[in-house]
């Protein structure tokens, strides 16, 4: 049984709300510890069912491929590396040498780049890095701000903050949903910051780096891209590819449009002097110790995997957001930024104030099976009380989905939310139409079912 507590931190003139759910004891038949394991391991069981079951839609998720899936599952697992290959603190890294080594050569070629570093285990911890690079306490950093889609890392809340940078935020236009290039420069001369960071975690469009390149010079500060949520896309040669408008370090997460495991990533051409030996000290011993052998060779995998299907994929991905932002349209939703053809990567944002809000709309819709993320828009006043909801492309595209089962997808969507059909008469159809999208694309063993994982038979 569990309880929820609505818990609201204030954290200078920002609130924080948290649902914590309370563990008030196990179910009265999990009382031994073998009964304990057997109730984590079907509950695990009953999450993987759900899923298959579900329509996946939260912008910053995917599925592994079965090859990643394999080393994954691996010895090196168990295993400790510090350093660099060929430079290691421990014994036993022959083969994770070899592996690392591969993992960095691919991420060079995949991004078209000097150098890689792919020992950050997090998005968030390869930002972490990042800072410790390129800033120190006391600095000045300009970014996206938080309710127009910047990502808590780049906030004084989060490791910005814990750095003792100064954080600015870029003028953002609500209309098409980017920063405004013009009071961009403005901002860049008056603040002059030692860093300027870029990317979003609600990101529609390209960043426009190449109209800032001129102002980058002029003052001559680091420029950082945060492209956590858009990795796969670049990797695919869409969206935009920052290392060519003006930008020095790329720091990512390798598991939201790059469906990779989760991990971190930084890369750079190392166009500024001290650049390497500084984010190489930033990863190690600044932010980590091991770096999780199993995903580093998940991401090799995946690297190889995009090298081969990247393209193919970052395209669909891109057509299906599109496709299903128009088919929410035409269902009289409000998908921001019609003007400007709804978003030019994975993501599509909803304003659901007229239908109670993102919390009870992302809510309503997961108890039909249809999985999405409330989301704060620009001009929300009570962060509490977001009043979008946040859809991505990237999971039902490596699932297989193409433009036309967009229609089908947003049909379930409206049924819910505007024709109020009780989500669990809705569920029945999300689970039949689901059915049929249910194993990995763009991969190699393509076909592999994406949602069944091995177990051992039977009860403890
Ligand atoms: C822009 C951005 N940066 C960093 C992160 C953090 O990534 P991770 O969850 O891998 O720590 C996210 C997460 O969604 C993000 O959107």
């Amino acid at each position: 049984m569990r309880a929820a507590i609505l818990c609201y931190e204030s954290t200078r003139g920002c609130v924080l709300a948290n649902t914590f759910l309370m563990f008030d004891g196990f179910p009265d038949t999990v009382k031994t510890s073998r009964e304990i394991v057997q109730h984590v391991r079907n509950t695990t069981n009953q999450h993987n069912n759900w899923f298959k079951e579900s329509l996946p839609l939260i912008a910053s998720e995917n599925v592994l491929s079965p090859a990643a899936r394999e080393v994954m599952n691996s010895d090196l697992h168990n295993r400790y590396a510090e350093g660099l290959p060929g430079k290691r603190y421990y014994q036993g890294n022959i083969f994770i040498d070899e592996i690392e080594s591969v993992c960095e050569e691919l991420a060079r070629e995949v991004f078209r780049c000097k150098f890689a570093d792919v020992r950050s285990v997090s998005g968030t911890v390869a930002n972490l890095a990042v800072l410790m690079a390129t800033a120190k306490p006391g600095d000045k950093m300009t970014a996206v701000g938080l309710s127009d889609g910047g990502h808590i890392s780049h906030a004084k809340i989060g490791a910005l903050g814990l750095r003792g940078v100064r954080g600015h935020n870029y003028p953002f236009d609500r209309k098409t949903m980017n920063i405004d290039p013009e009071g961009t420069k403005r901002l860049l001369r008056e603040v002059k910051p030692k860093v300027a960071l870029f990317g979003q975690s609600v990101y529609l469009f390209p960043t426009p780096l190449k109209d800032l390149q001129d102002t980058f010079a002029e003052i001559g500060c680091t420029v950082w891209y945060d492209a956590a949520h858009v990795l796969g896309l670049i990797a695919g040669n869409r969206f935009q590819d920052p290392l060519r408008e003006g930008v020095d370090v790329i720091s990512g997460s390798t598991h939201k449009t790059l469906p990779g495991p989760q991990h971190g990533i930084i890369i750079s051409d190392l166009v500024k002097e001290g650049m390497e030996s500084a984010l190489r000290r930033g990863v190690f011993p600044g932010v980590t110790s091991n770096h999780h052998l199993h995903s580093v060779a998940a991401l090799a995998v995946t690297l190889a995997e995009t090298r081969e299907f990247g393209e193919a994929y970052a395209d669909q991905t891109i057509r299906n957001a599109k496709a299903l932002a128009q088919a929410l349209h035409e269902r009289g939703f409000d998908v921001l930024c019609e003007p400007n053809g709804f978003t030019e990567s994975h993501t599509v944002v909803v304003d659901v104030e007229d239908h109670h809000g993102g919390a009870k709309v992302a809510k309503s819709l997961e108890d039909a099976n249809i999985i999405v993320n409330k989301n704060l828009l620009p001009w929300d006043d009570d962060p509490v009380r977001p009043s979008g909801i946040r859809i991505g492309s990237q999971e039902i595209t490596r699932l297989g989905m193409k433009e036309n089962d967009m229609a089908e997808v947003s049909e379930l969507i409206s049924s819910v939310v505007m024709k109020s059909r009780p989500p669990t008469e809705v569920k029945d159809s999300v689970r039949e139409f689901k059915r049929g999208f249910t194993k990995v694309h763009y991969c190699f063993f393509e076909g592999e079912e994406a949602y069944d994982y091995p177990t051992y038979d039977g009860e403890l």
